[in-house]
């Protein structure tokens, strides 16, 4: 049998298996179900996070025959029953009824008069033609308007969803004669929790820590958390009978740094501690990790601990419960003022650092000035530490 990558194994196939976008799904059910269905749609939002999903399951939807055809079914359920021949031939994907046009490659004049000719033509069997127009904001503003009249008077059979990553590129008069729906990013238990199902599937053990390394990773799409887990399977299986996924593994492929060093950086912030700071640079670029990913995961580290002054609560950390928990003790140490001028002074560096080759020496000066922003204004810099001095502990700074 060949093998068919976890994202396309796992499409839904009917809208309760669309995770994380019951706004969108639910609106869409109650339309079919009011008999409302309208002729242009736009499906805005990130990379894999539903949208061409969302799109076949609705056109599988309008043309089911067990929906069209009973009317308890249809208020009851109002998911495709995926036994009719309809519904087959979306499954196998020979449907005549639905129509994907790709706008980046094919976004000339021409191309769009191509697909209103082709519009003209109701459907053979079914009720409609449901035309899915990917990338849409790649079209250039002639092909753009040569839509505009299918647009202001679609035959009654034809449904449009254009859908786009970048909402903002889609000119006005197309975007008000269509129903316009934002899909979100998949939040990370809801990404979890989809993971784990599939892992079920597999027979793959893999705990809830790594699935959440996976999902971080993903930053909300869910087609990117799949695409990491197939990864994370081939490298970190090391045996055909050996059905678990450890997690340092996970950790190793995903090239992780731990929260460890993040905190051993505040920590030496707290304690005014260079060494400290000097051993975490070097732990960095001895490891071959890349500078300004370790920044840009500081910044999202003191970000956690501004969530905390501001909602004195860890819940918007992404994190385990032991690492929240450490959040909230850390915080006596700083206040949010000297976390955001933290912040400001590694934007600053972020910026500094593109321009620059060999910048190792750079980082770790970025660091240690970290230390400085936090030293209450007025007190002198600590000298370098030496014999008795340094295992003096300094006062955290509050
Ligand atoms: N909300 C979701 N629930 C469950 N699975 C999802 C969801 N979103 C995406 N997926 C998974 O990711 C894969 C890709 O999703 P889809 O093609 O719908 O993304 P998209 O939003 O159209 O992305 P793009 O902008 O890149 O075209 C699907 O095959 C499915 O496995
Ligand atoms: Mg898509
Ligand atoms: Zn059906």
């Amino acid at each position: 049998m060949s093998y068919q990558v976890i994202a396309r194994k796992y499409r839904p196939r009917k809208f309760a298996d669309i995770t994380a976008q019951e706004h969108i799904t639910r609106t869409i059910q109650n339309s079919l179900r009011l008999g409302r269905v309208g002729h242009g749609y736009i499906f805005s939002g990130l990379r894999g996070v539903g949208k061409t999903t969302a799109a076949r399951v609705f056109a599988k939807a309008v043309n089911c025959s067990k929906m069209i055809e009973d009317p308890v079914y249809l208020k009851d359920v109002t998911e495709p029953c995926g036994e009719c021949e309809s519904c087959r031939d979306f499954e196998e994907g020979t449907s005549l009824n639905i129509s994907e046009f790709d706008a980046a490659s094919n976004n000339s004049v021409d191309d769009i008069r191509q697909l209103r000719e082709n519009v003209r033509y109701g459907p053979q069997k079914g009720r409609y033609r449901v035309y899915i127009i990917d990338e849409v904001h790649m079209l250039s503003t002639a092909a753009f308007n040569a839509f505009l009249k299918t647009l202001e008077e679609p035959p009654a059979h034809a449904i449009f969803i254009f859908a786009t990553t970048e909402l903002h590129k889609i000119p006005a008069t197309i975007a008000s004669r269509c129903q316009r729906f934002n899909f979100k990013r998949i939040p990370l238990t809801d990404m979890e929790k989809q993971l784990q199902g599939i892992c079920e599937e597999e027979k793959l053990h893999v705990d809830s820590d790594s699935l959440q390394l996976i999902g971080r990773k993903a930053q909300g799409s869910m087609r990117d958390a799949q695409s990491i887990l197939d990864q994370v399977i081939a490298f970190a299986i090391e045996r055909d009978d050996e059905h678990s996924i450890r997690y340092d593994r996970v950790a190793e492929l995903l090239n992780y740094i731990d929260d460890d060093h993040f905190f051993a950086v505040t920590d030496a912030v707290a304690e005014g501690d260079p060494k400290k700071m000097l051993d975490v640079a070097r732990f960095v670029i001895d490891n071959g990790y890349d500078e300004q990913d370790f920044l840009e995961k500081l910044i999202e580290h003191l970000r956690n601990f501004l969530v905390v002054y501001n909602l004195r609560s860890t819940r918007l950390i992404e994190r385990p419960e032991a690492v929240k928990e450490r959040y909230q003790r850390d915080t006596v140490h700083f206040n949010s003022s000297i976390v955001m001028q933290m912040i400001d002074l590694l934007l600053q560096a972020q910026k500094e650092l593109k321009f620059q080759f060999e910048y190792q020496f750079r980082f770790e000066l970025v660091l240690l000035k970290l230390i400085e922003v936090a030293r209450p204004s007025g007190s002198q810099p600590a000298a370098v530490p030496s014999g008795e001095e340094a295992s003096e502990k300094k006062k955290p700074v509050v």
